[in-house]
């Protein structure tokens, strides 16, 4: 029996409010007149409206956010005071984990358990993990040699400061994730930021804008501001805008990198990708199957990390193939409330259309659909989990990026060919190797140009692993460690003694 979950009635009361902008730590009206509706992409029902942010919210917002940069408390603050708030805002997402999940599951059309299992307790985590880097946050001391002062002596050290006012812009993907993505480590720096949503889905960051409040994270420090593209481009333009944080687009990311050249603001971006993902023979091969599919298929294609090129040995390429394809015709197509169902639509009329037009062109250039192959004639974005094979290294379908449940099945004979046709490309996301010989998944791991590569398993994602691109899936890295260069700046200090 089918069980639909009802609508809670925070999530009730939150969709009914008007949606406006967090600016200097109060919910702003807009000046501009616009607005953007919100459509649950499952069946179509408009669920609120939006503000369509124009030029002077933006500016409202980074002034607000260069002010509290400037002159507010959250920089000088003590690291152990910023990590309690941090650690207090993860407490409160927690504890309105059924209402984020509701409203990713209506505004992005995923299934609610999906959600509630990985959406929602990973930005939890990350908020714990980033809460965990406020009091560690340190330089270190030098020893210098300078050749030609050979009389005297320095202490040098360097100190590691927030690079300031962030600018934030975000996809619709994984909305809440992604607003956690960004915010914890700009803010477990000491950084002030504006975060710009995507017009899709901005329902989650809204919410999770009041909870930063009730956080006691200070007025100023986390602007919100809700818009489509354009909104996001006065931001990247805007003079006072330290540093921009982009997820998304590779071809936005481009137009990302002009536009932040006026003043030079650093850049850090998460892009697309074209992910290989590739059994040999000796794999454990119904794990392999089981994980290619779920590569392809998890939140319905649409991660920049999915497993879109599928390379496998082709002493075991038919039982795979058939394998994945099995899985593929059994996933449960639905309402992502209801409990029962597995994947849901695309997020909008405009990937629908786009992905079936990939299918399509997959179709002319010679490709045969083993399964799916096609959208589902029925309200809603629905595609079928689709996989093409016959495919070869030229066509459309194995180049660029879908962002939709389609994977491109490929044999291969010799490890060589393999490891050439698999960094052919120009993305450098992340790939996955399956295979029970350790030594050989650790070479063919050393030899892919991707900035994530899991043996064995797939779309594994923590707090402390950093996450990013090789080639034009971006610059820089999210999470662990590594993030935190993203939002400091090194400063040496020289004292001569
Ligand atoms: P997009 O890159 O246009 O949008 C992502 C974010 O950037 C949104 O918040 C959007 O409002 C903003 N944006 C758009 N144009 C901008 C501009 N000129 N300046 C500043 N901000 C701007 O992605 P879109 O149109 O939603 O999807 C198109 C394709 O992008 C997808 O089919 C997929 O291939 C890829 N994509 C990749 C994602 C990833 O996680 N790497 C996420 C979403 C989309
Ligand atoms: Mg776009």
């Amino acid at each position: 029996m089918q069980q639909h979950l009802s609508i809670n009635d925070e999530v009730r009361k939150f969709l009914s409010q008007d949606k406006l902008l967090l600016i200097d730590g109060q919910w702003q009206e807009s000046r501009s007149e616009k607005t953007i509706n919100v459509e649950n992409p499952a069946n179509g029902d408009t669920l609120s409206q939006l503000i369509h942010g124009g030029q002077e919210d933006i500016n409202r917002a980074v002034e607000a956010a260069r002010k509290a940069f400037d002159s507010g408390p959250w920089r000088s603050m003590t690291g152990s005071e910023r990590s309690r708030r941090l650690w207090k805002l993860a407490d409160l997402i927690e504890q309105n984990t059924d209402t984020f999940a509701q409203l990713e599951s209506l505004d992005n059309g995923k299934p609610y358990t999906v959600a509630k299992a990985a959406d929602v307790p990973l930005s939890v985590d990350i908020f714990r993990y980033m809460a965990g880097w406020s009091t560690k946050i340190h330089g270190k001391t030098i020893p210098l040699s300078v050749p030609y002062t050979p009389d005297s002596s320095y202490l040098s050290y360097t100190l590691k400061e927030p690079v300031g006012v962030i600018g934030q812009i975000i996809p619709w993907n994984f909305p809440l994730l992604m607003a956690a993505w960004k915010l914890a480590p700009a803010l477990a720096c000491g950084n002030t930021v504006v975060l710009k949503p995507a017009e899709q889905t901005s329902l989650s960051a809204l919410k999770l804008g009041e909870l930063i409040m009730e956080a006691g994270i200070p007025e100023g420090v986390v602007n919100i501001v809700t818009g489509h593209g354009d909104t996001g481009s006065f931001l990247v333009d805007h003079p006072m805008v330290d540093k921009l944080a982009f997820t998304g687009s590779t071809e936005v990311g481009k137009q990302i990198v002009r536009g932040a050249s006026g003043n030079l603001k650093k850049v850090s971006l998460e892009l697309g990708g074209k992910s290989p993902n590739i059994i040999f023979a000796d794999a454990d091969i119904e794990a392999a199957i089981e994980g290619a599919a779920n590569a392809i298929f998890f939140n319905h294609g649409q991660c920049c990390c999915a497993g879109s090129r599928l390379y496998v040995e082709k002493s075991v390429y038919d039982k795979v193939l058939s394998g994945v394809c099995d899985f593929a015709d059994k996933i449960k197509l639905g309402n992502g409330f209801d409990l029962s169902t597995q994947m849901g639509p695309l997020i909008s009329r405009e990937q629908f259309d786009k992905v079936c037009s990939y299918i399509d062109s997959g179709k002319r250039e010679g490709a045969v659909v083993q399964a799916g192959g096609s959208g589902l004639d029925q309200a809603g974005y629905f595609v079928k989990p689709t996989v093409l094979a016959k495919t070869h290294k030229n066509m459309q379908v194995v180049r660029e990026e879908i962002f939709g449940p389609v994977v491109a099945a490929i044999p291969f004979s010799s490890e060589e060919e393999l490891i050439e046709e698999a960094n052919d490309s120009n993305y450098g996301l992340a790939a996955g190797i399956w295979s029970q010989d350790v030594s050989k998944a650790h070479k063919v791991a050393e030899k892919l140009r991707a900035g994530t590569v899991w043996v064995n398993c797939y779309n594994i994602f923590d707090a402390s692993l950093p996450f990013g691109g090789y080639k034009e899936s971006g610059w820089g890295r999210e999470m662990g460690d590594e993030v935190l260069n993203l939002y400091l700046e090194t400063k040496s200090v020289c004292i001569k003694k």
